[in-house]
C-alpha cells in the first residue's frame, strides 16, 4: 500500500509544470490572436456596458440588488449543499454530540427561510417595477429616434431590419444583460466557494477544471455564433411571415381577403417562407447539435464528472486523501463543475447580447441626415414665398430620377394645384417641400433662404397637411384632430369639423368629439367610413394655425356634395393662406390660381384653368374626359 503513496511534492511538481505549459500556450494563443478578435472582445464589452450603464443610471438599486442577491444565492447554495454536509460528517467522524448537527441544520434552514422570504418579496414588489421603468425609458428613447430618423430609412430594407430588430429586442436585451451579470456573479460566487474548497483540499483538481472550462467556453462561443447567424438569416423570412399574419388579423385587409383569391398568394408565400425557415434551421442544426453534444457531454460531464472522480477515487485508494475529503471533494467538484459549466454558458451570452445590442446602438447612433443645422434660423411669422429652383430628385443613388428640373414659385396666399397621372411625382414634390426628403439637385427656398437653413421643427410647423395615405389613430376624435394630448379647445374643434364637413356626423355621436375612433381597444369606439375618415383628416388641417395648407388628394374618398363643401371651405378658410393641393378630380382644380401638370417627373403644362383649357393639351384632355364621366353619371353639377 505504501508503494502507492506518492509524496505530495512529487505530483505537485509535474502539475505545476503542466500548468506552466498551459499558461505559456495560453499566452501564445492570446499573443497570436488576430486584431479582429481583440476588437470583437472590446465591442462585446462596450455593448454590454452600454446597457449596464443605462440600467444603472435609470435604476441603480435594481442593478446593485441584482449583484447582492446573486452573491447571497451562490453562498447559500454552497453552505447548504457542501458546508452543511461537511459539518455533519465531521460531527460523526469526531463523535461530537448529536445536538450539534441539529443546530447546524436548524441554522442553515432559518437562514434559507429568511433568504427566500426577502428574495421573493423583492421579486414581487420591486424587481418587476424596476424592469418596467427600464423598458419604458429605453422604448421612449427608441420612439424619439424613430420619429427623427430620415423617412428614407423606411425605404432601405437593411436599415429597416435593424429598426424592427431594435424595436422588438430592446427590452429583451436590457433584461438579458442584467440577468447575465446576475448569473455571472452567482457562478463566480459558486466557483469561488467550491473552488476554494478544492484548492485547499487537493490542488490537482484545477487542471481538470481548466481543461474543461477552456474547451467548453470556445465550444459555447461557436454555438452562440451559429445561433446568431441562424437568427439573422431567419429575420427577413420571419418579417415576411409577420406581414402575412398581419394581413389575416388586421381590419384593413379583412374585406379584400374575403372577396378575392389573394389568400392563395398569401398561403403560397407562407408555405415558401416555411420552407425557407426549415432550410435555414436544417443548415445550422447539424453543427449546433454536434457542438452541443461535445460541450455538454465531453467537455463537462466526461472530464469533470468522469475523469476527475476516477482520479479522486484513485487518490483515496492510495491514501493521498481521506474518505471524508473524498466525499467533500466529490460534492464541491460537482458544484465547481456546475459553476464552470454555467460560466461557459454565461460568458458567451455577453457576446450574444452584444450582437443584438450592436444593432440597437446602430439604430440609436444613426446619423440623421435631415436635421436642423447648428445655426438654424427660425421661420418668420409671416408666410413667405416658396421657391422651387431646378429641383431634381431620385429616391436613392441607384434609382431613376422621379423629378427633373422642377421650377415653381408659390407666393403667399396663392392657391396652387398640382395634377398629373399616377406615379408622375406629385406626392414626391410635396415630400420635398415638407423636407421629408432632401432634393438631389437644385434648391427649395422659403422666404429667400434655403429650407435646409431653417430649424426643421419650426419649418414643418408652418404647414398643415393631409396626406394621401393619412392615418387615423386609436384615440378620441378630438385627439385625432388636435394631434396632441392637450385639453381640447371646444370652439376651435367645432369650427374645424364644420370646415371639414364632419359636423353633421359628430352631432349623431353620443360622446361627441370624445368618441374613440376604432374599436380595437374600446368597445364603445366607432369605425368611420372612408369618406368620414378623410373628413377627420381634413378637420385636422383646418384646426392647425399655419400659413400653408397642403392637401394631397383631399377629396379622393368624398362624395360630390362633400367635395363641393370642401372646395367651399378651402376657398373660405384659406383666403389668407397658401394652399397647395394635389387632385385627380379636376373639378377641384378650377379654383386654383395656377395649375401645374406634372408628366413623368417634369412640368408639362402650367397656367390657370382657362389658360390650360385653351392650350388644349394634356390637362384639357384629362378634364374633358372627367367632365364626360360626370355628365354620364348625372352629377355634372359637382364640377360647378
Ligand atoms: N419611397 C419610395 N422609394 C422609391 N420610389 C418611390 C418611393 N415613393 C414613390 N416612389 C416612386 O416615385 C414615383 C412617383 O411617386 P409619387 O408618389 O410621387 O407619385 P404621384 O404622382 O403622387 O402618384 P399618385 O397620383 O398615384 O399619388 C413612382 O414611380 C413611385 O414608384
Ligand atoms: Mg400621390
Amino acid at each position: 500500500m505504501l508503494a502507492w503513496r506518492i509524496p505530495k511534492v512529487h505530483y505537485r511538481v509535474p502539475c505545476k509544470f503542466f500548468i506552466a505549459i498551459c499558461a505559456f500556450r495560453g499566452v501564445e494563443v492570446i499573443m497570436t490572436k488576430t486584431k479582429s478578435d481583440v476588437k470583437s472582445i472590446k465591442k462585446t464589452w462596450e455593448n454590454n456596458w452600454f446597457i449596464y450603464k443605462f440600467a444603472f443610471k435609470i435604476s441603480p438599486i435594481y442593478v446593485i440588488m441584482n449583484i447582492i442577491f446573486s452573491v447571497v444565492q451562490g453562498t447559500m447554495m454552497f453552505v447548504e449543499h457542501i458546508l452543511l454536509i461537511k459539518l455533519i460528517l465531521d460531527c460523526i467522524q469526531y463523535k461530537r454530540p448529536f445536538i450539534y448537527a441539529v443546530y447546524y441544520i436548524g441554522a442553515v434552514f432559518v437562514l434559507m427561510a429568511l433568504w427566500i422570504l426577502v428574495y421573493k418579496s423583492y421579486d414581487a414588489f420591486y424587481k418587476r417595477k424596476a424592469q418596467e421603468k427600464l423598458f419604458k425609458e429605453m422604448n421612449f428613447r427608441i420612439y424619439r429616434k424613430a420619429m427623427e430618423i430620415d423617412i428614407s430609412c423606411y425605404d432601405n430594407p437593411e436599415y429597416y431590419n435593424d429598426f424592427v430588430w431594435a424595436m422588438s429586442e430592446a427590452s429583451n436585451r436590457i433584461d438579458g444583460v442584467i440577468r447575465t451579470v446576475g448569473w455571472l456573479t452567482w457562478q463566480i460566487t459558486t466557483i469561488f466557494c467550491s473552488g476554494l474548497f478544492v484548492v485547499t483540499t487537493n490542488l490537482t483538481g484545477l487542471i481538470f477544471v481548466a481543461v474543461s472550462f477552456t474547451t467548453s467556453y470556445y465550444c459555447n462561443k461557436k454555438i452562440n455564433k451559429l445561433s446568431y447567424e441562424r437568427d439573422v438569416e431567419l429575420r427577413p423570412i420571419q418579417r415576411k411571415r409577420d406581414y402575412i399574419n398581419r394581413v389575416f388579423y388586421l381590419n384593413d385587409f379583412a374585406k379584400e381577403i374575403r372577396l378575392s383569391d389573394i389568400k392563395n398568394k398569401l398561403y403560397n408565400d407562407y408555405s415558401d417562407s416555411n420552407e425557407d425557415i426549415k432550410k435555414v434551421i436544417k443548415a445550422k442544426s447539424r453543427k449546433i447539435t454536434l457542438l452541443s453534444f461535445l460541450n455538454d457531454y465531453f467537455f463537462n460531464t466526461f472530464i469533470l464528472n468522469g475523469l476527475y472522480i476516477v482520479y479522486i477515487i484513485y487518490m483515496t485508494s492510495i491514501g493521498a486523501i481521506s474518505s471524508g475529503d473524498m466525499a467533500a471533494l466529490f460534492l464541491s467538484s460537482r458544484k465547481l463543475n456546475s459553476g464552470l459549466g454555467g460560466l461557459t454558458h454565461v460568458l458567451p451570452r455577453f457576446g450574444q447580447n452584444s450582437m443584438y445590442i450592436d444593432k440597437l446602438r446602430k439604430f440609436l447612433d444613426y446619423d440623421i441626415k435631415i436635421k436642423s443645422k447648428v445655426d438654424a434660423i427660425q421661420v418668420p411669422r409671416e408666410t413667405g414665398t416658396i421657391d422651387i429652383k431646378n429641383v431634381s430628385f431620385a429616391y436613392s443613388e441607384n434609382q431613376p430620377f422621379i423629378l427633373k428640373d422642377i421650377n415653381i414659385t408659390i407666393k403667399p396666399n396663392e392657391k396652387i394645384a398640382i395634377v398629373g397621372q399616377n406615379g408622375a411625382g406629385k406626392t414626391t414634390l410635396i415630400n420635398l417641400i415638407l423636407r421629408l426628403y432632401d432634393v438631389s439637385g437644385g434648391q427649395i427656398k422659403y422666404n429667400g433662404f434655403d429650407i435646409k437653413d431653417y430649424d426643421l421643427k419650426s419649418y414643418r410647423q408652418n404647414f398643415a397637411s393631409a396626406f394621401q395615405d393619412y392615418q387615423i389613430f386609436a384615440a378620441t376624435i378630438a385627439q385625432n384632430i388636435i394631434m396632441d394630448n392637450v385639453e381640447p379647445d371646444v370652439q376651435k374643434i367645432a369650427d374645424a369639423v364644420k370646415k371639414g364637413d364632419f359636423a353633421e356626423k359628430l352631432r349623431c355621436l353620443k360622446n361627441g368629439f370624445e368618441t374613440v375612433l376604432t374599436r380595437e381597444f374600446d368597445d364603445n369606439g366607432i369605425d368611420l367610413s372612408g369618406g368620414e375618415t378623410q373628413k377627420v383628416a381634413l378637420s385636422r388641417v383646418f384646426y392647425k394655425d399655419s400659413g400653408i395648407v397642403i392637401l394631397d388628394e383631399p377629396s379622393s374618398a368624398l362624395d360630390p356634395i362633400s367635395e363641393a363643401h370642401l372646395n367651399q371651405s378651402i376657398i373660405e378658410v384659406a383666403k389668407d393662406k397658401t394652399v397647395i393641393f394635389i387632385s385627380h378630380r379636376l373639378s377641384t382644380t378650377r379654383m386654383a390660381d395656377r395649375i401645374y401638370f406634372i408628366d413623368n417627373g417634369v412640368i408639362a403644362e402650367q397656367g390657370n384653368h382657362e389658360q390650360l383649357m385653351e392650350l388644349n393639351g394634356k390637362y384639357a384632355y384629362m378634364f374633358n374626359l372627367q367632365a364626360e364621366k360626370y355628365k354620364d353619371g348625372q352629377v355634372a353639377e359637382a364640377i360647378g
